[in-house]
C-alpha cells in the first residue's frame, strides 16, 4: 500500500501558486497516478456551470460533462464526494473507458462553490474507501488555493 502522507508532502512541495493552474494540476495528476490499482486520474474544471477536462493521466476522456450527469456531474451538483464501488450500478455513469470498474470523485470547493473535481478510476471493483476520500480531500484543500 502506498503511503498517502508522502503524496501529501509531494503535493505541498510541488504546488506553486505563481504558476498557471494547469501546470500545477498536471504535476499533481502525476503524483496521484502513483496510487495503486487505478487506470485514470485527473481533473475536471468547472466553467459556465459544466465540467471541462483538465490535466490527467490515462486514456482519452470525455471533454465536457454537464452538471448532474454521470458521477462527476452529480458530485458537482451535490458538492459532495462520491465513491462508486461498481460503475455498472451507478445510473448514468459515463464510461470513458470500459476498463473502469470503480470510481471516486472529490470536489475542490472554494468559497462554498465547486471550482474543480478530482476524478480517479480503478480497473477493480470496490477500490476506494474513506482512506482515499480523506487523502483526496486533503489534496483538494491544498489545490483550492490555486483557484
Ligand atoms: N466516469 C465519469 C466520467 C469521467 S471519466 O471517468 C474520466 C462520470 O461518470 O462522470
Amino acid at each position: 500500500m502506498k503511503d498517502y502522507s508522502l503524496f501529501i508532502k509531494q503535493t505541498k512541495g510541488i504546488v506553486d501558486p505563481t504558476l498557471p493552474i494547469f501546470t500545477n494540476l498536471a504535476n499533481v495528476s502525476a503524483i496521484l497516478n502513483q496510487m495503486e490499482d487505478i487506470n485514470w486520474c485527473g481533473f475536471y474544471i468547472v466553467k459556465n456551470d459544466e465540467l471541462i477536462l483538465g490535466p490527467f493521466q490515462g486514456e482519452v476522456a470525455c471533454t465536457r460533462i454537464p452538471k448532474g450527469k454521470g458521477v462527476c456531474g452529480t458530485s458537482l451538483e451535490k458538492k459532495q464526494t462520491i465513491i462508486v464501488d461498481d460503475v455498472n450500478k451507478f445510473k448514468g455513469h459515463i464510461a470513458c473507458s470500459t476498463k473502469s470498474k470503480s470510481e471516486i470523485v472529490v470536489p475542490i470547493i472554494k468559497n462554498n462553490e465547486v471550482v474543480a473535481l478530482i476524478d480517479i478510476d480503478s480497473p477493480i471493483y470496490n477500490r476506494f474507501t474513506n482512506k482515499e476520500k480523506d487523502f483526496l480531500s486533503e489534496v483538494s484543500i491544498i489545490l483550492k488555493e490555486l483557484f
